[in-house]
């Protein structure tokens, strides 16, 4: 069953290995009926093709600000109000820093700046990138806003090295956004 609440769903998609996980996401979310429109990060596109992402959430995936069609029809703005919630998985320390600052030069930043619908944000990075000081202090900020944050996990990480930066698990991404919509 459905939280009420929560029946539209704008996954973003960064630049990190762990957008692979994000296919998962999207095929959970579907699973129980929940719609999802995906926006990818230009950095993103280098992970994972936007025709998987289109296969798996039904809908064409949005990676620009720059598509005279796509602002043609659900624009920018009209994107960032139509979801209940906004999952940024991965997380890239690059866009929690934008995000952080109020940054709005790709579509993902822009689509959170314009957004009053709750931000949930799961990062995924090497553990140097998630302990320093910079990256800690933007999640500080982000929190400080209201953004909750999932994860992330430690264990062992794509480089090779073992810490804190491991994307949380797709189970639990989507358990925490419908624990929060209950
Ligand atoms: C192979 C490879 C893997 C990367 N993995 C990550 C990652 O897991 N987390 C991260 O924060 N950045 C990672 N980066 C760096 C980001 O891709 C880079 O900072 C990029 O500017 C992020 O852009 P975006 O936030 O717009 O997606 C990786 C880069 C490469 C080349």
């Amino acid at each position: 069953m459905n939280a009420p609440s929560l029946q539209r769903v704008l996954l973003c998609v960064c630049g990190g290995v762990a957008a692979y996980k994000a296919v998962e996401v999207v095929r959970r979310l579907r699973a129980r009926d929940i719609d999802v429109q995906v926006a990818m990060t230009e950095g993103a596109e280098h992970f994972v093709g936007r025709a998987t992402f289109q296969a798996v959430s039904g809908k064409p995936v949005r990676t620009s600000l720059w598509d005279e069609a796509a602002e043609a029809a659900m624009g920018h703005i009209e994107l960032a109000r139509w979801p209940d919630a906004i999952v940024i998985a991965p997380a890239t320390a690059n866009t929690l820093a934008k995000l952080a600052h109020g940054f709005a030069d790709d579509l993902v930043s822009t689509l959170c700046l314009a957004t009053t619908s709750p931000i949930f944000v799961a990062p995924a990075m090497n553990h140097r990138m998630w302990l320093h000081p910079a990256t800690q202090a933007n999640i500080d900020t982000l929190v400080s806003r209201g953004v909750s944050v999932i994860g992330p996990g430690v264990g062992a990480q794509a480089c090779g090295e073992t810490g804190p930066g491991r994307m949380s698990e797709p189970d639990e991404i989507v358990d925490a956004l419908f624990g929060a919509a209950k």
